[in-house]
């Protein structure tokens, strides 16, 4: 979603901040833009689509200055258009901004009394004139900034540039997630610490409704009225642009990195010697606990999903499970002896964070799994497990995905051990079956030319559908997220046995289904559901084990083999072939598929 960056730079700042928007981009955006301020006047440069085109019209009209702010867009209030793009400006101030100002409406009505004119259909154009009104009433920069604060409703990140000052800069934090760069002699505002990196590592994270001004010598931050002091830490991420490698897309890189990465996440919560799950201490006492709340959003609800089969199957542990979007507004009330886990890989979507604050606020300990330990709910959580996967960059979550299934398995089996539902020999078995899925996940690859070939034929539906049952229906449901994600094509999961209430009505030959099964004691089920999908004509793509495919590959359009294993961790390696699967259709269509249309990585509005 929507990206910042501000500098106070030494030299001229454009072409930093086009690398800075770059770094950026993986968010998810529709329009960008900078301004700079040239011999104290705010001048900018915007373009609707790819950060390519600004760069064309930098080359042809470039902008020089060593104060500038820039911005990647995700359209929230009017569509995307260069006239609709950040910054937006008066002659006195430049503004950009992520999240919705919710009051808007009403400011600009005020304003507009007030002789202001407006341009643009955006929510963020009002900032830029409510700073202008206040500064022509003759406040400071400071007392400007304070007032604005307090005026604005919503939740938002913003940076600023004042015309006359080309010493200054102003960012602002509610909702969304504002970092401060500290440079020598030079000062950054950024979205994340991603986008700041290649610029300095010392990073101050502005917490709820702080603000800050910044010279290039340091920033001033308030909450409120009153001066705060923030930590700077120093963070590991590296400043170099992360590549594709030799991949076409980061999506598949992503894919294809999973066999380390799962291995690398393993490591960190698995004795492979004692063939035991070693955790960091945690709030909550897992044998005692009533219930585990899971909230999370898109993909990582799936991952949550999943977790809530294998917690209630082996430690039989209640779960209650919910899209965050929806927790936060059902006013639910929580066991007081339960505990809320929030799964997310970015650690800044807005609703889980909400999601996040409402247990809090019930007294629940927070445990979340995150890939960015960094970010906002990883502050406010009160143990963190890291999903070891490195960047992501694909909006659509793959990677992601599996290292969060890793770490949720590893979960499980603590708990089931803390709460006596499984002895240290089980524990070991699955202990060495999550060991194992590195080696697995490498074989599942292997089948990519097959699925290549399956998903040309998929590619050319308009209707899909996948099915399974257990820990298969999320998976199912993941495989239907992740193709109309990125092909566009329309796709159902649906737990295997519910398809007689609803969509069996849907199959004929043209609608795909596909079928997730792997030989478990559900697989029986599964079968008699595959069969009523061949009564109706309905063509079967059948991802299944040996055994599985021993049994019914035969009424399938097409089978592919994924390796045998303990069924606890086949979740894990069965999210590939769905993966891969949507990855070949969507370049078989020829669509963004790293950055799908409408698509954000990181939603940071509600
Ligand atoms: C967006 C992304 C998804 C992701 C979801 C939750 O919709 O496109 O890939 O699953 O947000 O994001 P989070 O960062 O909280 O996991």
């Amino acid at each position: 979603m929507c990206g910042i960056i501000g500098i106070l730079g030494k030299g001229d700042v454009s072409n930093a901040l086009l690398d800075g928007l770059r770094r950026l981009e993986y968010r998810g955006y529709d329009s960008t833009g900078i301004a700079t301020l040239v011999n104290s006047r705010i001048e900018r440069r915007r373009a609707k689509g790819k950060i390519s085109n600004l760069e064309v019209l930098l080359q042809k009209e470039p902008l020089s200055g060593s104060t500038g702010i820039g911005h990647t867009r995700w359209a929230t209030h009017g569509r995307p258009s260069e006239n609709n793009a950040h910054p937006h400006a008066t002659d006195k101030v430049a503004v950009v901004h992520n999240g919705i100002i919710e009051n808007f409406q009403e400011l600009r009505d005020e304003l507009s009394k007030q002789g202001h004119v407006f341009t643009t259909e955006t929510d963020t154009e009002t900032v830029a004139h409510l700073l202008t009104h206040l500064l022509a009433q003759g406040k400071t920069p400071e007392q400007a900034m304070a007032i604005t604060m307090s005026r604005l409703q919503g939740a938002f990140s913003l940076a600023i540039m004042f015309a006359d000052r080309s010493d200054l800069m102003a960012g602002a934090r509610r909702g969304s997630p504002l970092a401060v760069g500290y440079g020598d002699g030079e000062m950054f505002l950024g979205s994340d610490a991603m986008a700041l990196a290649p610029y300095t590592n010392r990073i101050c994270y502005l917490e709820e409704d702080d603000w800050a001004l910044l010279t290039r010598d340091g920033a001033t931050i308030y909450n409120g009225d009153k001066r705060v002091n923030r930590e700077v830490r120093q963070t590991a991420l590296s400043g170099a642009l992360i590549g594709k490698g030799n991949y076409r897309h980061f999506m598949m890189k992503e894919i294809a990195e999973q066999p380390t990465v799962i291995g690398d996440t393993l490591q960190a919560f698995v004795n492979p010697l004692a063939r035991r799950i070693e955790l960091p201490k945690l709030p909550v006492d897992l044998a005692r606990l009533s219930r585990l709340t899971i909230v999370a959003c898109g993909t990582a609800y799936l991952a949550g999903y999943v977790a809530k089969y294998w917690l209630e199957k082996i430690a039989r542990l209640p779960v209650e499970i919910d899209v965050a979007s929806e927790f936060r507004y059902r006013a639910a009330p929580l066991d007081a002896d339960g505990a809320t886990l929030v799964i997310s890989q970015s650690g800044e979507t807005a609703d889980t964070l909400a999601a996040l604050r409402y247990a809090k606020a019930q007294g629940h300990k927070i445990l979340a799994v995150l890939n960015v330990p960094e970010s906002t709910i990883g502050r406010e959580s009160d143990l963190v497990l890291h999903t070891l996967a490195g960047p992501e960059i694909g909006v659509a979550s793959t990677k992601a995905f599996t290292t969060q299934l890793v770490v949720l398995a590893a979960l499980a089996i603590a708990t089931a051990r803390a709460r006596g539902a499984i002895d240290a020999k089980r524990e070991a078995e699955l202990s060495a079956a999550l060991l194992e899925v590195p080696a697995r996940a490498a074989e599942v690859l292997n089948h990519d030319e097959t699925l290549k070939a399956i998903a040309l034929k998929v590619a050319e539906a308009r209707d899909v559908l996948f099915l399974g049952r257990g820990a298969s229906y999320p998976i199912a449901m993941e495989g239907a997220l992740k193709l109309k994600e990125i092909s566009y094509i329309h796709a159902e999961g649906y737990a295997a046995g519910e398809m007689k209430h609803g969509p069996i009505a849907l199959i004929d030959e043209t609608v795909p289904v596909i079928v997730v099964a792997p030989s478990d004691d559900l697989f029986e089920k599964t079968a008699s559901n595959l069969q009523e999908v061949r009564a109706r004509g309905g063509r079967v793509i059948f991802f299944s084990d040996a055994d599985g495919i021993r049994r019914l590959g035969a009424e399938a359009m097409a089978a592919v083999e994924l390796p045998k294993v303990d069924p606890f961790v086949a979740p894990i390696l069965y999210a590939i072939p769905v993966q891969l699967l949507a990855y070949h259709a969507a370049v078989a269509k020829g669509t963004d598929v790293d950055q799908p249309r409408n698509l954000a990585k990181s939603v940071t509005v509600e």
